[in-house]
């Protein structure tokens, strides 16, 4: 039996379209939430993910402003523009898309966003906010695996939960949001031993390694929820997960595509966060 697919573009249809609500409400009350995109370089995937930013604003009624800069501005080119951001009482979340050429410092530009407008909360006192569960942005990939899981009605509460990846942007903050929803949580990376069996221990695996097809059934548990964050090319050009999708599709309970899985959840919980910036520098309640 095949497993029940993650509608991922459909789930974000629907939160887009309260969203959208709540943003008519806002501007009623003349408080139009913005955001300012920051592109440096022309890398392609890059442009795609601004240029599907940009769409979801037009979606959510959130205005937007988009920076493409060339590859050689400088480090305090872009710190200028960030301060600019930061005073500017027309935008309420900034986001520097990652990642940026290699003469500049991506710490020194996610610690000069304002950390009321950090939407993507990358700034460390968002980071820390995470981790004592006490926040008000939420990095915008595990929240939307957590969405997809709470839409689907699987609950990590005691659970058996594994993250394959340990990156700042994915692999930690989703195994603490796992966490915060008392599942019991295993992060696994390129030095873990027996990766095959820790995975198919998990009630809910999240993939987020950054390799093509690199979760196979053998690595899955039997009616488990595989949740694929991945965003590859395979041998022939085609995007593709972290996940053997026909294979696991047959083992697994519930399974994410590649596209249409995690990637526009993404892009919606970035919507979500603009909207909370705005409602946060307005002293407006959620
Ligand atoms: N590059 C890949 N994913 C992301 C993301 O979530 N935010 C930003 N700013 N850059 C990224």
């Amino acid at each position: 039996m095949s497993a029940i697919r993650m509608d991922g573009k459909m789930v974000s249809a629907k939160v887009r379209g309260s969203i959208l609500a709540e943003v008519e409400a806002l501007k009623a009350q003349g408080v139009r939430p913005g955001l300012a995109v920051i592109l440096v370089g022309d890398d392609p995937a890059s442009k795609v993910y601004v240029r599907n930013k940009e769409r979801a604003c037009e979606e959510c009624g959130i205005y937007s402003e988009k920076y493409a800069l060339p590859a050689e501005t400088t480090q305090e080119e872009v710190l200028a523009l960030i301060d600019k951001l930061n005073k500017d009482p027309n935008i309420s979340g900034i986001l520097c898309q990652m990642p940026v050429p290699k003469h500049i410092d991506a710490d020194a530009i996610i610690d000069a966003i304002d950390v009321t407008k950090d939407v993507d909360a990358f700034h460390p006192v968002n980071v820390g906010k995470i981790m004592i569960g006490d926040f008000d942005f939420l990095p915008c990939t595990p929240a939307g695996v957590m969405e997809l899981l709470d839409e689907y009605g699987i609950d990590p509460k005691g659970k058996e939960c594994v993250v394959i990846g340990r990156s700042n942007i994915v692999g930690k903050p989703q195994a603490m949001l796992l966490l915060h929803r008392h599942g019991t949580v295993t992060i696994c990376h390129s030095r873990t031993a027996n990766l095959k069996e820790v995975c198919a221990r998990a009630d809910i695996l999240v993939a987020a390694v950054g390799k093509a097809k690199f979760v196979t059934a053998d690595m899955v548990k039997e009616g488990a929820a595989v949740i694929d964050v991945g965003m590859n090319r395979d041998e022939n050009g085609k995007l593709c997960g972290d996940v053997c999708f026909d294979e696991v599709n047959e083992k697994a309970g519930y399974l994410t595509p590649v596209p249409g899985g995690v990637g526009p959840m993404t892009i919606t919980m970035l919507m979500k966060n603009t909207l909370k910036a705005a409602k946060l520098q307005h002293g407006i309640a959620d």
